[in-house]
Parts: structure tokens; sequence; C-alpha cells
């Protein structure tokens, strides 16, 4: 069967770490007899550039007509100081918002050869951990109403964090259907003993428990969670959670794994086109240097697989093959503790390419 993928390179590494990921796509592609047409389209400074926008409608329509986007990242200092709605970032939460994609997954899991790579304690590592956090996409501080303006002290800015019924709701039943084939735990972080927004998502987010009571659901304020994933990340399975907070938290999950470089993301609607890509950015001080980790990006095309595709083994395959080269001790730069040679980025997909075949 022949699948369609939008390729949206972007910036910094973006290119790099999306051929990487294509080659391991191909790789698959070629053991379990499958045609992947991929099609490329400009996306963030790189399209800015070319067209004077971030976004193209060309990209837009190009991703709405595949089966599944895979992203590379977008940003850069070439283009900190344009305006708001034509930065990079802009188009990334405009291509997210134009395909309807309310729900970011960003598993976080540590594996057992990088413990060495993880920051924390080592029984902390050695406790060892999965988690899936379910990031709310399209809501939130990220496209409340903003603006600016001026009074007694001067010019003020403002931005709005503001979520319906409905947005907590679906983000809220995308958690606890997670948590059904997982451990059945259900984190909600919010910051309920300030906000208004995280008082109605509490609210929405008891009424979604009472519907599953099979699955265990605790509230937790983001604080006190930003704390709890150093101190003790064994004790969360998924974390479902507002679009900024998850911004900040999948980071800071990130690097308990050992290296941003190794986290995922797929972004989900109601159907089942989505868009994944890794939850590190464009790393311009990388840039061009061909020693990016691109493992974020393969196993973001092993859960495009997985959820826009429905290949579950062929998903499973690059998974498989990412734990192979881990425990072979193939390493970047990222992931390599002192001691240990890095290898450059296409000899990491070379490794991964080999261990599929
Ligand atoms: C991410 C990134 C983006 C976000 C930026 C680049 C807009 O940090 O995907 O985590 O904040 O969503
Ligand atoms: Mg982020």
């Amino acid at each position: 069967m022949q699948h369609t993928i939008a390729l949206l390179p972007g910036d910094g590494i973006g290119p790099e770490i999306v051929q990487a990921a294509v080659d391991v796509l191909e790789a698959v592609a070629k053991k379990h007899r499958h045609t992947f047409a991929f099609q490329s389209y400009d996306i963030g400074g790189t399209a800015y550039d070319k067209t004077g926008h971030p976004l193209p409608e060309e990209t837009v329509a190009g991703c709405k007509a595949a089966d599944a986007v895979l992203l590379g990242a977008v940003g850069g200092p070439k283009w900190d100081t344009l305006p708001g709605h034509l930065r990079p970032e802009a188009a990334l939460l405009g291509i997210r918002a134009a395909l309807g994609l309310y729900a970011n997954l960003r598993p976080a899991k540590i594996y057992p050869a990088l413990k060495e790579a993880c920051p924390l304690r080592t029984d902390i590592a050695a406790a060892g951990f999965d988690i899936l956090i379910v990031r709310e996409l399209t809501g939130g501080i990220y496209f409340g109403e903003r603006g600016r303006g001026r009074g007694p002290g001067g010019e003020f800015a403002w931005d709005t964090e503001k979520y319906s019924w409905q947005e907590i709701g679906r983000i809220a039943e995308v958690a606890f259907r997670a948590a059904k084939s997982r451990k059945g735990k259900v984190t909600s972080i919010d910051k309920a003993n300030v906000l208004e927004s995280s008082r109605l998502w509490r609210e929405v987010v008891h009424e979604m428990a009472a519907l599953t009571p099979e699955i265990e659901c605790v509230d937790m304020l983001v604080d006190n969670a930003a704390m709890q994933l150093v101190r003790n990340p064994s004790q969360f399975d998924v974390i479902v959670t507002s679009n900024m907070f998850g911004d900040i938290l999948s980071d800071e999950a990130s690097q308990i794994t050992g290296s941003i470089g190794m986290l995922p993301s797929a972004s989900l609607g109601d159907g089942t086109r989505g868009l994944y890509e890794p939850i590190h950015g464009s790393a311009p001080d990388i840039a061009g240097k061909g020693i990016a980790n691109p493992l974020a990006t393969i196993l973001s095309a092993a859960m495009l697989l997985r959820h826009s595709l429905g290949l579950e083994a062929e998903a499973q395959t690059i998974e498989n093959a990412v734990e192979a080269v881990l425990a072979q001790g193939v390493r970047t730069g990222d992931i390599a503790v002192p001691g240990e040679t890095a290898v450059t980025c296409a000899e990491m997909t070379a490794a991964v390419c080999a261990a599929i075949a």
C-alpha cells in the first residue's frame, strides 16, 4: 500500500534529522514491502526567506493532502526580531491549528542503556520511568488574546490563558484512553490554587474521571509536578496538562531520559492524520555540523507509522532498532558520557538502518 508523507524539514538541524528519519522509513519500507511517497514543503524561517511568510498556503494544502506529516524544527536567531505573526514559531502553531491537532503525545522513558546519561541520582535512575505526557496543543495561552498598550507604568503587554469545557474534555479523554492501555493512572497538572482556568480544568477532568472509575486520577499543582519529576519520576504514568505547562514539563521530562535529543512526539486530532516531530528545537549552534542526535525524529517516525498509518509492527521495528543501537553503545554527543566516543548524525542513522535490515 502506498502512503503519502509530507515532510517539513524547517530550520537549523531540521533538514538533517528529517533526512535521517526518511532513511529509516525507507529501510522499514524495504523490509516490510511498503511504499512511502515523500513530498517536502517549506516551513519556518526558511519559508519566510523564500516567500515572505513562515507558513505558505501550499504547505498547509500539502499537509492536508497527506496521510501524515513529519516535521524537523523551526526557528533561529536570524528570525528572532520579526513581528510575532511572522516568526517561524507562528508557523508551527499555525500548522497544528490548521490540521486540528489538539492532542500532543510526548512519551518520555529511560532506556536501560542510557541510565548513565540520566542526570538523576543513580537509585532514582535505576527505578526507571515510563511517562506519557498528553499536552493540550491548540488552546490556552498560546492561542488566547494578546496585545500591547500604554499605561501609567509605560508600555504593557498581555496574553490570556483561556480554556473551554470542550477543549479540556477532549484532551482528558485522550489521556484516560491512553492510561487504559498503560498502568492505569492519570496525573492532571494545573495551577488551580491560583488560576480560574485551572479550576475549570480540574472540574472537567474530575467529570471525565468519574466516567472511567478503573483509572486512578490524581491532581497535582504544576510547581510540585516540576519537583516530583526529578524527585520520583516513577510515580507518573500518563500526565495530562495545558499547552504551556506541557511545553515546560516535557523539556524537563526529556532531560531526565538523558537528552532532549531522545524525545519524539505525535500531534493528533479527531482523524488519523497527525504531525510528528521531535520535541527539541532547531539547535542553531550545531546546525550543519552533522552531529545532531536524529533519534527523537526517528522515534517520531515510529509514532507516525503507529498512529497515522496503523503500522504497529513497523513502528516496533524502528523502536527495537533504536533500542538495539543504544545497547551496542552507539552515541551521539548529547548522550555520550565522558570517555565515550560520539558518532555523527549520519553514522547513528546508518546504525539504526543496519539494525532494521
Ligand atoms: C515545542 C516547542 C514549540 C512549542 C515552540 C517552538 C513554538 O517548544 O514543540 O515544545 O512551544 O510548542
Ligand atoms: Mg517546547
